[in-house]
């Protein structure tokens, strides 16, 4: 196989978006390199996060035929030109998803890392789309740190969650997009927090079907278990801890592989 799909995140919140895209298309050949040694992203300035986006790119050396994935939202608002004119191929981002997902909607919320939020992309594509819609994009900079640590049923998360709730809710939002890849792991909290009627948008979902177009119509019936046997897992530091978190999100996990950026690999 001489083609793979890639996907890279700073640690395991692409994992929400390899969920989506095995749910959908089944267990296919990927990379997913996670850059654990520099989460998070998004708390970085956006010089940082491109020349980050520039080596994640040159490591995974995509070959013809290959898939890129961007699931990470911050370098998705601030580096996609450098990921689509490096990669030389394919690439689905989550960003550009969420327009099929935003229905009736005309307030919307966004909950994203700092970076994101301040680049405004979200409110960018939505109002490309719906061009009257009110747009508020609240920067979470705790979120990503406590989900990597481990904290998801926590208190201090909760209470985090809760202040950047306030001003989405004072606003009167009617869906809240899920702007951070690691957030669709606080789908349970969240859904605590909301009112019944705030939609929640993952962009995963939006990705995963925008890979039809290269992969074919979906080729695994609904609810049936998930395997990643195929998936190859990278990081930049602490292997065996990044292993149980695949474990918990995914309920398999193959090995971890530690990587170095410095020395560009081809896979497959
Ligand atoms: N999960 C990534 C995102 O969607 C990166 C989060 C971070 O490292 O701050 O933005």
């Amino acid at each position: 196989m001489n083609s793979y799909i890639g996907i890279f995140d700073s640690g395991m919140g692409g994992l929400s978006v390899l969920n989506r895209v095995v749910e959908r298309h089944g267990d296919l050949p990927c990379i997913y390199l996670a850059d654990t040694a520099r989460i998070p992203f998004g708390n970085k300035s956006p010089s940082e996060i491109r020349s980050i986006a520039k080596e994640l790119v040159d490591w995974l050396k995509y070959k013809e035929g290959s898939i890129v994935l961007v699931a990470c939202n911050t370098t998705n608002s601030l580096a996609f030109d450098i990921v689509e004119s490096l990669s030389g191929v394919e690439v689905i981002d989550l960003i550009r998803s969420v327009e099929s997902m935003i229905i009736n909607e005309s307030r919307i919320g966004v909950l994203a890392t700092p970076a994101t939020a301040a680049s405004k992309a979200y409110s960018c594509q939505i109002k490309s789309v719906k061009p009257q819609a009110f747009v508020l994009e609240q920067g979470c900079p705790d979120l990503v740190p406590l989900i990597e640590a481990g904290k998801l049923n926590t208190e201090e998360i909760k209470l985090a969650v809760k202040e950047y709730l306030k001003p989405l809710l004072k606003a009167g939002v009617e869906s809240i997009v899920l702007g951070c890849s690691h957030y669709p792991l606080l789908v349970p909290l969240l859904r605590q927090l909301l009112p019944i009627n705030v939609r929640l948008i993952d962009p995963a979902i939006g990705l995963a079907e925008r890979l039809d177009n290269f992969l074919g119509p979906p080729k695994v019936s609904q609810g049936s278990p998930i395997s990643i046997a195929n998936t190859r897992i990278c990081v930049t530091s602490s292997p065996s801890a990044f292993a149980k978190r695949v474990q918990n999100v995914m309920g398999n996990c193959p090995e971890v592989e530690l990587v170095s950026l410095k020395s560009n690999s081809y896979f497959f």
